[in-house]
């Protein structure tokens, strides 16, 4: 298995492409079950996720073409869908889930496999179960399959109260809702970028939905929907990850494509922290010179909150600043894993239940490291740019579901990084 070595010291500059966002494509490609024709999206990245969803979308007799510069054609054909997302490729990846309220938008029936938990919590699906039930399924769960069928064979629009902001269940909710009989009323909905670029994507095809983007979601169902291109939203987690590192070794890193209004949070965070962030022409610019960041406490919430997935990201840095700064985990009942891990690496740390109180070092320094997610491994690749000598990042498989080419791209800014077969 692959490793990531990691050598501290070097400070970085130059400039790193974003890519387009994994957690919107991954909700992108399922919408294309909700029509015929072809979808073609662009700016899509060239991850092991979104490969996963491949693999779904051609086990229910999608056709998934990859064509040439990121751009990725799929198409479900009339009378060609299977309607069964069977276990072995669900449990791989939690977002596979984003099929079942297209599947019973289209087909009027579904069967998919409970994802199970994973490593940052139990994650369970009662949001969008609820929210289809109040669309007129009857949902059982039986042998480890959510068996949906839509009464009267269609979905029929209802308003939906959700007693928590959840992006997936948003995101099937309103894919469910474009081709259901009547309006869909989404309360608390989530208000992240990539469920307005989802919105964006559905109108393109000819649906009818207003309020994206707010916690009110209206969506009037319409009888079919049809082909449509669409550019992927750039990823805003890979950009915070990417401004993060220059804050790390010293230096100045530009990200291209990155847009203050996907990062906002998390922007105001870092210049708390004394970080400067200036908006150029073609992305966001970060730049460390020689002062340690201040300490500052983060809570993470849903958009336009601090998002949970740079949480540790930041927790790595905030090792390294000057003072005491507290962390709270709020969306996720169990995800600090990266805390044992820097803390080899000499961080000082303390969790309590959903809080980190983290208590900044002048030096880390470099150790064997490993993780259980993708943010937790790549806030080691960061804390490994600062450490005295060499970080080996394990469990590499982590990072290549989120991080299109993070070696090139880090090299590429004068990082120390390469990549390892064991
Ligand atoms: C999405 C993102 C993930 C991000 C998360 C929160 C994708 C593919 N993944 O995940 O990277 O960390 O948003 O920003 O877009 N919950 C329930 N019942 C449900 C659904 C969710 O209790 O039916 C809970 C979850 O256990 C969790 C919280 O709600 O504690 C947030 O989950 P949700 O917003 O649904 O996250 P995902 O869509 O799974």
């Amino acid at each position: 298995m692959d490793s990531i070595v990691v050598t501290g010291g070097a400070p970085l500059s130059g400039q790193i492409q974003i890519a387009g966002a994994k957690n919107a494509a991954l909700a992108l490609m399922p919408a294309t079950l909700l029509s015929e024709e072809p979808l073609t999206l662009t700016n899509a990245p060239r991850l092991s996720d979104i490969a996963t969803m491949t693999q779904l979308l051609q086990s229910l007799g999608a056709e998934v073409t990859a064509l040439q510069d990121g751009k990725v054609q799929v198409m479900s054909s009339h009378g060609a869908i299977n309607t069964t997302a069977e276990y072995d490729i669900v449990r791989k990846m939690r977002a596979s889930n984003l099929v079942l309220g297209p599947l019973l938008a289209r087909e009027g029936h579904a069967v998919v496999s409970l994802p199970g938990g994973c490593a940052i919590g139990a994650r369970p699906m009662d949001i969008h179960t609820d929210g289809l039930e109040k669309m007129g399924a009857e949902i059982d769960l039986r042998d480890g399959y959510l068996h949906a069928k839509a009464a009267g064979g269609r979905l029929k629009g209802a308003v939906i109260d959700f007693p928590f902001a959840s992006v997936g269940a948003t995101e099937n909710i309103m894919m469910a809702a474009t081709l259901a009989k009547g309006t869909t009323v989404i309360n608390n909905a989530a208000r992240e970028p990539e469920i307005v670029d989802l919105a964006d994507c559905l109108r393109s095809m000819g649906a009818q939905i207003d309020g994206d983007g707010t916690s009110t979601i209206t969506v009037q169902g319409v009888d079919r929907l049809g082909a449509a291109t669409h550019q992927v939203v750039t990823d805003r987690i890979e950009l915070g990850t990417y401004m993060l590192a220059p804050v790390f070794t010293g230096g100045e890193v530009e990200c291209l494509g990155g847009r203050i209004d996907l990062v906002a949070s998390f922007v105001e965070k870092l210049r708390e922290a004394g970080i400067d962030v200036t908006e150029t022409a073609n992305g966001l610019k970060v730049s460390r010179n020689g002062n340690r960041p201040k300490a500052v406490n983060v809570t993470t919430e849903p958009f336009p909150g601090f998002p949970t997935d740079l949480q540790a990201q930041m927790m790595a840095m905030l090792c390294l600043a000057e003072g005491t700064s507290v962390l709270e985990e709020k969306i996720f009942e169990n995800r600090f894993m990266h805390a044992p891990e820097l803390m080899r690496m000499g961080a000082q740390i303390d969790v309590q239940g959903g809080t980190a109180t983290v208590t900044g070092v002048e030096k880390l320094k470099g150790a064997p490291v490993m993780a259980t997610d993708l943010r937790a491994s790549v806030s080691l690749i960061l804390a490994g740019l600062a450490a005295e000598g060499e970080t080996v990042v394990n469990r590499v498989y982590h990072l290549d579901r989120g991080y299109e080419q993070l070696v090139r791209k880090l090299s590429g800014v004068g990082a120390q990084v390469e990549r390892v077969s064991n």
